[in-house]
């Protein structure tokens, strides 16, 4: 499928379907489950082959076949429902909007979403999600490829602060926090308190307490919710545009800058014209 044109009809219609996923997210509290879909669907990027990322291959049936898609055929098909209303939006898009609308509606930050991604109908091979049974490696080599860091690592888990396992699902079982619908630092204090009775932890939440890298980073966040808020809002923007370059913010720039040296030109003839006839009629004496 073509890039999107991103003009005003488009963005009028992202904000349109942002107001429609706000009323599902908040109505059905399905706010997990979409920010799920939307991290299955950009997880699978490739930072060396440039393949996979955010850009909707996830409905297809292949994919969504993946294991580690279990049961995301549920965000999919409430995706639908609101595509059917904007059939100009892309389902990158889409997808990409809801995980950022699941965040906001449930108390987390503000993530600055730029509209434009491209679909695909060319589906990853399986494997390139994380697999919550390994350990602090295997996280490093999955999210490096993505071409993010120990920080992104650390503070895009802090997603468990929303949603619950489900035992038909992936085999794991419970919550991570008690609020499961409030975006807050809660899933970061668990972790630090270790277990609790009737909260969940995987083994690769676990490796974020005892690798000595990442440990700094859940003791800040659980210490600080501000800081975890920040840092979310930059890595999950960062997660989201995995292989998308915003042509809006290029043009934008370039349009900023022409002002800016219009704008400086304007200024300069101003002045010069002030000056003269400041001086008054040039005379000789
Ligand atoms: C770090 C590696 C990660 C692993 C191994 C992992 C693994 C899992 C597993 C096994 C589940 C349970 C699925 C189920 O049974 O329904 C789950 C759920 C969930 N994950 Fe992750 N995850 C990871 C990272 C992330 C990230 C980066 C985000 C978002 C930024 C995220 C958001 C969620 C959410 C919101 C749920 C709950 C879904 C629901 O309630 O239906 N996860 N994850």
């Amino acid at each position: 499928m073509a890039t999107p044109v991103v003009d005003a009809e488009y963005v009028k219609e992202i904000e349109k379907t942002r107001r429609d996923l706000r009323a599902l997210i908040s109505g059905k509290n399905c706010a997990p489950i979409m920010l799920r879909l939307a991290w299955h669907d950009a997880g699978t990027y490739d930072a060396k082959t440039k393949t996979g990322g955010p850009n909707g291959s996830i409905r297809n049936r292949k994919e969504l076949s993946h294991s580690a898609n279990n049961g995301l055929q549920i965000a999919v098909d409430l995706c639908e429902k609101v595509k059917a209303k904007h059939p100009k939006i892309t389902y990158a898009d889409l997808y990409q909007l809801a995980g950022v609308v699941a965040v906001e509606v449930t108390g987390g930050p503000s993530i600055d979403f730029v509209p434009g991604r491209k679909d695909s109908k060319q589906s990853p091979e399986e494997g390139r999600l994380p697999d919550a049974k390994q350990g602090a490696s295997h996280l490093r080599e999955i999210f490096y490829r993505m071409g993010l860091s120990d920080k992104d690592i650390v503070v895009l888990s802090g997603g468990h602060t929303l949603g619950s396992a489900h035992k038909e699902r992936s085999g794991f079982d419970g919550p991570w926090t008690k609020d499961p619908l409030k975006f807050d630092n809660s899933y970061f204090v668990e972790l630090l308190k270790g277990d609790t009775e009737g909260l969940l932890k995987l083994p690769t939440d676990k490796v974020l307490v005892g690798d000595l890298k990442f440990r700094p980073y859940v003791e800040r966040y659980a210490k600080d919710e501000d800081a975890f808020f920040e840092d979310y809002a930059v890595s999950h923007k960062k997660l989201s545009e995995l292989g998308f370059t915003p042509r809006t913010a290029k043009k934008s720039s370039r349009l900023k800058s022409a002002q800016c040296a219009v704008g400086v030109l304007a200024a300069v003839s101003v002045a010069i014209v002030v000056a003269i006839l400041l001086k008054g009629p040039y005379t000789r004496e």
